[in-house]
């Protein structure tokens, strides 16, 4: 009597699974990838759905990405077929994959892909570095990790921050003591090829000495995004007039990065920014053993720019007509295009281009000519003005416009004149 009444039961229920699961219950491909990191290992979780093959991508920073593994979900209440690596629990479909062969101190790159579906979809990408766990995202239901920044009944800070700012608050890791990222030298950690590691270049440059940072580098630093000092809307080619939320705000890490790396961006770089369009941007960072970290960008980096500086992007040809000003009353300027490639003109450059080719055909874009942070290159300061005519620089009135070589070293390696 028992039995029946439960196979009854457990045969509505199946029908029930069956019939709302694909529109209701899981959401393809995964929308909840998770990375765990510790020594020599990193753990990607996700939600999967009933009988569908997902296959894991990893890159080390190089763009092209390649597939470790991949594994067919069983039906509902059902394991599927043991694969190295991969674990399943068959009600929850709460999914694993552990990754034993990386390297620790080396960065590393994860997506899902979902193969069932045609064409086959993919989840976000969020980056890995071992043995560090990664104080931003990737979040478990059990983290003890909000601690880094919040403090529930003992905040210095608004919005329960440990200390009494954003940028105090990021200074407690990114200063050389929490991460391998030290804001102020612009270095890393990486690996020196003999299980330790050693200081080199990041890619965004060094801030140098501001906001309460210590500089320990040996070049001053020449300029810099000024943290902690300027307002936003005295961002050259932004709205110098700009009174709504957010353009009177400070410039702070939180400006231009989203702390819990909400938006899957590229550097946790903010997905809404003021009142630009949604950003997108997509690269990957590779460390190199015993040298630079360098970045391969992909996607998306003028429009995340732009969202502060608009009238700098300009699109391809346009370099010739003078661009309607967004926010200036007065007659536009000529700005060097970005948006168009190299290859186009014949030219050819060694500095970071966009796009997916790794060669002259990838696009001319803002990190071409600068860097993120700040810069120790050297030569006559051009002078920097906001649109507001006001210098942007404490007390001076030139800067070298966080360029990424000295002088006009830029302009000519790829003109070659
Ligand atoms: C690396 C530092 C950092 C960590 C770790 C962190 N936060 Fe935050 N959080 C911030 C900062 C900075 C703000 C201020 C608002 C902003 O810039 O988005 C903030 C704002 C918030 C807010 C209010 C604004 C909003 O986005 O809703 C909530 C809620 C919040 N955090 C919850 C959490 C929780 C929960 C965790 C742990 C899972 C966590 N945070 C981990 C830095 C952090
Ligand atoms: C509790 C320490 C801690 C605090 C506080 C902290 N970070 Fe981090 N941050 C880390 C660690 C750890 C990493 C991962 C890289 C590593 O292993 O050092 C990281 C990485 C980053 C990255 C690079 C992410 C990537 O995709 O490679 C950015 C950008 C960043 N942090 C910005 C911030 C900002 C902005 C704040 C302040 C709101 C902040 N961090 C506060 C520890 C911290
Ligand atoms: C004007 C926007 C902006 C501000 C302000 C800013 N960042 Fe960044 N940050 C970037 C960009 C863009 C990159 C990526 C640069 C690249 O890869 O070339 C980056 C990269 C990073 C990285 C990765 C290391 C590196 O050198 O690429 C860390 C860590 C980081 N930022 C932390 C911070 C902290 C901490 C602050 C505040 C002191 C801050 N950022 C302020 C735009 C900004
Ligand atoms: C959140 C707004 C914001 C974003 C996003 C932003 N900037 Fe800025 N930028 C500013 C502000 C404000 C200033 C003027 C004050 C200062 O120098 O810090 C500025 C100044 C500059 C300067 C002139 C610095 C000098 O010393 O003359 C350059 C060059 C620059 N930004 C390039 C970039 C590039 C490249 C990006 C994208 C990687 C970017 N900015 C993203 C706000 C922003
Ligand atoms: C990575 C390669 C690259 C770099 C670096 C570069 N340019 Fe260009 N430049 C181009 C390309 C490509 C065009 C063609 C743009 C178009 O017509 O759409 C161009 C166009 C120009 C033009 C013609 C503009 C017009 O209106 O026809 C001038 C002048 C120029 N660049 C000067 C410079 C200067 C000065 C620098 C240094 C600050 C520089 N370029 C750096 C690739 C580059
Ligand atoms: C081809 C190289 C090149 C590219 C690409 C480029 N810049 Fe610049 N930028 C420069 C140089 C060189 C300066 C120094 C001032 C000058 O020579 O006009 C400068 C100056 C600036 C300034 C300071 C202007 C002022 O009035 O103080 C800002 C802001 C800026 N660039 C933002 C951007 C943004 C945003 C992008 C992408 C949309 C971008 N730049 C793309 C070369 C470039």
């Amino acid at each position: 009597m028992r039995n029946s009444r439960w196979a009854v039961w457990l045969a509505v229920a199946f029908s029930l699974v069956v019939l709302i699961s694909p529109v209701t219950v899981y959401a393809a491909p995964p929308t909840d990838l998770r990375l765990a990191t510790s020594s020599g290992k990193v753990i990607a979780s996700f939600t999967g759905a009933p009988g569908t093959t997902y296959s894991i991508w990893r890159s080390t920073g190089s763009v092209a990405f390649a597939k470790l593994s991949s594994y067919t979900t069983g039906a509902a209440g059902a394991s599927g077929t043991a694969v190295a690596g991969w674990t399943e629990d068959p009600i929850g479909k709460a999914v694993t994959y552990t990754d034993t062969t990386v390297q620790d101190y080396m960065d590393y790159y994860y997506y899902i892909q979902n193969d069932t579906d045609a064409p086959a979809t993919l989840s976000y990408t969020l980056p890995a570095f071992p043995p560090t766990q990664t104080a931003h995202g990737s979040y478990t239901q059990d983290t003890d990790r909000c601690a880094g920044c919040h403090s529930t009944h003992s905040a210095q800070g608004s919005k329960l921050l440990r200390e009494a700012t954003v940028d105090a608050t990021c200074k407690t890791c990114h200063n050389g003591t929490g991460s391998k990222y030290n804001v102020a030298d612009g270095t890393v950690l990486v690996p020196n090829g003999a299980g330790a590691t050693v200081a080199k270049n990041a890619p965004a440059g060094p801030f140098g000495a501001q906001d309460g940072y210590v500089y320990s580098g040996t070049k001053p630093v020449t300029s810099q995004h000024q943290v902690g000092a300027k307002a936003i809307n005295r961002a050259p080619g932004g709205n110098y007039q700009g009174t709504g939320p957010g353009w009177t705000d400070v410039l702070t890490c939180g400006s231009c990065h989203d702390p819990h790396g909400s938006s899957h961006n590229y550097r946790l770089l903010r997905g809404a920014l003021l009142d630009s369009p949604a950003i997108q941007v997509t690269a990957y960072a590779g460390t190199v053993v015993a040298g630079d970290e360098t970045a391969r960008y992909q996607a998306g980096m003028n429009t995340f720019c732009a969202a502060c500086h608009k009238d700098f992007n300009v699109g391809p040809g346009s370099g010739s007509t003078a661009p309607a000003e967004t926010y200036t009353t007065t007659a536009g300027s000529y700005r060097h295009a970005v948006g168009v490639a190299p290859s186009t003109k014949s030219l050819t450059t060694a500095f970071p281009l966009e796009g997916p080719a790794g060669n002259n055909t990838d696009l001319v874009f803002c990190l071409t000519c600068h860097r993120g942070h700040g810069t120790t290159a050297t030569g006559p300061s051009q002078s920097a003005y906001d649109q507001n005519g006001d210098s942007v620089v404490n007390g001076l009135d030139s800067t070298t416009a966080i360029k990424r070589a000295d002088n006009m070293t830029i302009c000519q390696d790829c003109h070659k004149k």
